[in-house]
């Protein structure tokens, strides 16, 4: 029909073509009405249960811009360079981890307590231990600590974590918390073959994280790891992997159940009606289903990304569940980077090890998200490298990536360190790095699904898509083309490079695909611009008005505009004038709506914002939404008296009483 039609309107318009002006005006009337009967269409269909403001998608209608004649990519994500010297500026060597004591006297291994033979050398043979099992309690927020009980070498873990206290020759004590997978008998008997659907992958996944961290800076900060997971192990990374939201949750969320925050019912602290989120439709239930033992972790428990804003569980997510053994061992080990003789990062990844040994034969659904060193610092990570090698090394030598998906990832680049001052460093906030390695079975028995993935990582790809990846594991749906107008795809499935930011619902804010020109400052609509923010960030707080200053536009540092309907137009040009044919515009739509982007200050407290405003240019309305304003230096104490009742308004409420420091 669509097809039909632009025949139809070409035919009859035929008398005008001739006329160079004419020709040219009335293509551009047939374009329109053309891409109007095809947006509606294919206007992506979505379940919005909850959605609260959502942006407007006009302007994504069109594509990304061609910066090269030759990539018929409708989105070209920036190339970046790792060792550019203004990013390399912000790097350095950091010191290396270094713990209180040097060795551990205890430790844990597949679920059972060892002692170590230099403890026993240097403090035995007598050395007397007990434990204190560490389990959580009724919340996200409480731990128990069971009664205190002796034990010896070889003797098994009750619970997942405990603190232990060791005394030796010498009146030597030793004390630290330690984790491991303790044996339970349910867990090894839940998985039966039959629970595998016919179309399941049935591989183990293991995905383990860093914090803030774009694909440069991962290259950056952990180089011998990164050289051995793409080299020899064959990792693919994701080159077009675009963040959807800002944060953590905006991250996590997508890919861990397929949906927005917004889109999940309410679990904000402070709202009402807000529920825990064991309601939320993980992936690891799905997996769960199918037989899997599942393992989720992340440290910094005072900030965790399902706790600090939002109300966290009621009930444990998974069968082992790390939070409260950070929470203890954060609490008592706070101001070091090790709990005992180990760094929290090996602590956590030990705790993978311990699960791969435990479930040896079974298959497991593990997560694994370490923030510490990354979430603040830009250099930290490196102090993480040899032992992330390390333990991809153990994991490779004992076979036990011969039936796992591995997938090392970050969530988002940095978004307040020195970093994000820098043009490159806007860019790689907005792209994280994300891979995947597939064992050779894979290959053999997927051999397309890992075509796919290869082509795919040149394709603009998001959070959603690795979740639909997830499902494509656990149901397998054939090797296809992607259909993009759903919001998520597998990457199993070959994405067709017309792809856009669009298809992939990644607001403007967000998009790498989109060049930005700069513009004056003094611009009566850039000034109305700027007008809109500072209203936007009031209207945020207006509701806590008795506490929170009123902000006031301090400095504005940079603004850029996007407006495709320029580019549309000189893309029209170029192909006109090359062939005289119709130009491919099958995802590109007359331009209605302006974007500015605006980095500027407030006062009082210099906070630092960037944020989208989109001007429609009809209507002249300059409309700001939540999510496209991004906070970029750290807000500290600084919205005290909103922090703990309204943890979402912390980066835009300065506190009319500031606490002295
Ligand atoms: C670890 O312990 C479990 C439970 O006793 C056992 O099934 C498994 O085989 C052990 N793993 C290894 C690698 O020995
Ligand atoms: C944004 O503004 C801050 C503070 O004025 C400045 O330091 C930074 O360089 C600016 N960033 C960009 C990308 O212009
Ligand atoms: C697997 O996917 C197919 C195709 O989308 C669907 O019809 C079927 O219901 C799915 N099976 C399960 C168990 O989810
Ligand atoms: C501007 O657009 C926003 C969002 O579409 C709408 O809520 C607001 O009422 C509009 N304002 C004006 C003055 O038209």
């Amino acid at each position: 029909m669509r097809r039909l039609s632009l025949f139809t309107v070409a035919r009859l318009c035929r008398p005008f073509l001739k006329h160079k002006v004419l020709k040219f005006f009335t293509v551009t009337v047939i374009i329109c009405f053309t891409l109007s009967i095809y947006h509606l269409q294919h206007r992506p269909i979505q379940a919005k249960r909850y959605v609260k403001s959502l942006p407007n998608y006009a302007w994504l209608k069109r594509s990304g811009q061609r910066s090269n004649q030759n990539d018929d990519r409708a989105c070209v994500y920036p190339v970046l360079d790792p060792y550019s010297p203004e990013m390399m500026s912000f790097f350095e060597k950091p010191s290396p981890v270094e713990c209180w004591i040097d060795e551990d006297w205890v430790y844990i291994e597949n679920g059972t307590f060892r002692f170590s033979e230099t403890a026993l050398r240097k403090y035995g043979p007598d050395i007397e231990c007990s434990y204190r099992t560490i389990t959580r309690g009724k919340t996200d927020f409480e731990v128990e600590r069971g009664p205190r009980v002796p034990f010896k070498d070889g003797d098994p873990l009750k619970t997942d974590f405990a603190v232990v206290r060791c005394y030796g020759r010498f009146w030597k004590k030793f004390e630290t918390i330690l984790s491991g997978i303790s044996f339970r008998p349910h867990l090894h008997a839940r998985y039966k073959p039959s629970m595998l659907l016919d179309s399941s992958m049935g591989f183990n996944v293991l995905m383990f994280g860093f914090d803030s961290v774009s694909r440069m800076t991962w290259i950056r900060n952990l180089r011998k790891s990164y050289d051995y997971f793409t080299k020899e192990l064959g990792g693919i990374v994701l080159e077009g992997y675009n963040i959807v939201g800002d944060g953590t949750p905006q991250a996590l969320l997508p890919i861990l159940t397929g949906h927005t925050e917004w889109e999940l019912p309410e679990a904000r602290r402070g709202k009402p009606n807000a529920k825990h989120v064991d309601g939320f439709p993980w992936v690891w239930n799905e997996f769960k289903k199918l037989g899997y033992v599942t393992q989720w972790g992340e440290d910094m428990s005072h900030v965790g990304t399902f706790q600090m804003r939002m109300l966290g569980f009621k009930d444990p997510p998974t069968d082992h569940y790390l939070r409260p053994f950070f929470l203890e061992g954060e609490y008592y080990y706070e101001k070091s980077n090790c709990f005992g003789a180990i760094p929290t990062h090996t602590h956590m990844m030990n705790w993978g090890r311990d699960m791969f040994l435990m479930y040896k034969d079974k298959p497991k659904f593990s997560f694994l998200f370490h923030s510490k060193y990354s979430h603040g610092h830009t250099s930290q990570l490196q102090v993480a490298d040899d032992d992330l090698l390390e333990f991809l090394q153990w994991l490779e030598k004992g076979r036990y990536l011969d039936d796992t998906i591995l997938i090392l990832m970050s969530d988002h680049g940095a978004r307040f360190t020195s970093v994000r001052d820098s043009v490159q460093g806007k860019l790689e906030e907005r792209m994280p790095f994300f891979s995947f390695r597939f064992p050779k079975k894979f290959i053999e028995k997927y051999p397309k699904a890992y075509a796919n993935v290869k082509k795919n990582s040149k394709i603009l790809t998001t959070p959603f898509d690795i979740h639909e990846t997830f499902i494509d594991m656990i149901n397998h749906t054939g090797t296809g083309v992607a259909d993009i107008r759903r919001r998520g795809v597998s990457l199993f499935k070959e994405i067709p490079k017309s792809r856009t930011c669009a298809h992939a619902q990644i607001e403007a804010h967000w998009c790498t695909c989109l060049n930005w020109e700069k513009v004056d400052k003094v611009d009566k609509n850039v000034q109305k611009a700027i007008s809109a923010v500072i209203q936007k960030l009031n209207s945020i707080i207006e509701s806590q008005s008795h506490v929170c200053h009123k902000l006031e536009l301090g400095i504005v540092s940079q603004v850029v505009r996007y407006s495709g309907a320029k580019e549309a137009l000189l893309q029209f040009k170029e192909s006109a004038d090359r062939d005289g044919r119709l130009p491919d515009f099958s995802d590109n739509m007359a331009m209605s709506e302006i974007l500015y982007q605006i980095n500027l200050s407030t006062k009082p407290g210099n906070g630092h914002f960037e944020a989208t405003v989109h001007h429609t240019v009809q209507s002249d309305n300059f409309t700001v939404y939540d999510k496209e304003i991004s906070r970029l230096n750290k807000y500290g104490n600084q919205p005290h008296c909103v922090a703990g009742k309204l943890p979402h308004l912390r980066p835009y409420c300065y506190c009319k009483e500031q606490l002295s420091r």
